[in-house]
């Protein structure tokens, strides 16, 4: 067993169904007690209890109620939406007063770059604040969910379009390999090991450029590149994400941090390149 063997997920969503799916690997190998997923109705529970783990309805805002659903529970992860982060801090709250050993909000982006009104980091300061002992993924783009045409990605009719030169490094990480790599940290390393510790995960570090290159390459294609200036870039709101998020990867602030210090702690993780996401 494990030294966490307890665990809780705050949302089962986009992220949060690969981590329960790992987690509730583990429970059947034995390896820990129980899987528990917090969502806010009964409207999530036909797909969480599909996933094989243990839904509870909770009100974030409600601290006595969240306080005895986190009773005897070693870590809790959230995967709360973005639009959700502000409740992270009463989870954080009742995760110190009920001893929760281990909390881990949802960050799962990149380090320099907070698009969402510093709010992740204003969770990040109130966790520090309350000493509630915590553990930070920083993933880099999830390569399984952003390379969509909607993001500007239409792989089928062979068109991209990007800010910037495309020239600069970034981290991307499928989100079945964010999870793999979670739950083994989680159970194998222990709590000494884990507590406010800041763990930095890429599958890949790679340009938009060598991307688009490896494709061609692999498909026999040619890729109809649109290449949206810094300039018309830097006229953007801070709202609009995809704009932020280019001038971000331009300006270097792409990846999780130096080489180095990334990919630690799990040498038998192979998790997939951006190519091998992209092509099946
Ligand atoms: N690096 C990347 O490329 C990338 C991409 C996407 C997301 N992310 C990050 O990954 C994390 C999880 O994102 P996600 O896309 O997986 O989230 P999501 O699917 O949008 O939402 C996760 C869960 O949050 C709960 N939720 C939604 N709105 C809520 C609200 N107003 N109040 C309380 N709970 C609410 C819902 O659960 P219930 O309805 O069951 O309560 C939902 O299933 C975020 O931190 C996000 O920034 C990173």
């Amino acid at each position: 067993m494990s030294e966490f063997t307890s665990f809780v997920v705050a949302g089962a969503g986009n992220l949060g169904v690969f981590i329960i799916q790992e987690l509730v690997k583990l429970k059947k190998q034995g390896k820990i007690a129980s899987v528990v997923v917090f969502t806010r109705s009964n409207d999530s529970h036909e797909k969480i209890l599909r996933l094989g783990a243990k839904p509870i309805n909770v009100n974030y805002s409600n601290p006595d109620q969240l306080a005895h659903a986190l009773k005897g529970v070693h870590c809790v992860i959230s995967t709360l939406a973005v639009s959700a982060v502000e409740f992270e801090k009463e989870i954080a709250r009742a995760c110190k007063a009920m001893e929760v050993r281990l909390f881990v909000p949802s960050e799962f982006g990149l380090p320099k770059i907070d698009h969402f009104g510093s709010r992740k980091d204003e969770v990040k300061r109130y966790i520090k604040e309350i000493k509630q002992p915590y553990a930070i993924f920083y993933t880099g783009a999830f390569s399984d969910l952003i390379f969509t045409p909607y993001a500007g990605f239409n792989w089928d009719d062979g068109k991209v379009r990007i800010g910037g030169s495309g020239d600069q490094p970034a981290s991307f990480t499928a989100r079945p390999d964010i999870a793999r790599y979670l739950a083994y940290v989680l159970t194998e390393l222990s709590a000494e090991e884990l507590e406010n510790k800041i763990f930095l995960i890429e599958g890949e570090r790679i340009s938009f450029n060598a991307i688009f290159s490896g494709w061609e390459a692999r498909t026999g294609r040619t890729l109809q590149i649109t290449r949206i200036p810094r300039s018309e870039l830097e006229k953007e709101s801070p709202a609009n994400f995809g704009a932020h998020l280019f001038l971000e990867i331009d300006n270097g602030n792409g990846t999780v941090g130096a080489p180095e210090e990334t990919n630690l702690y799990y040498p038998e993780w192979k998790p997939k390149k951006a190519l091998e996401v992209l092509l099946g």
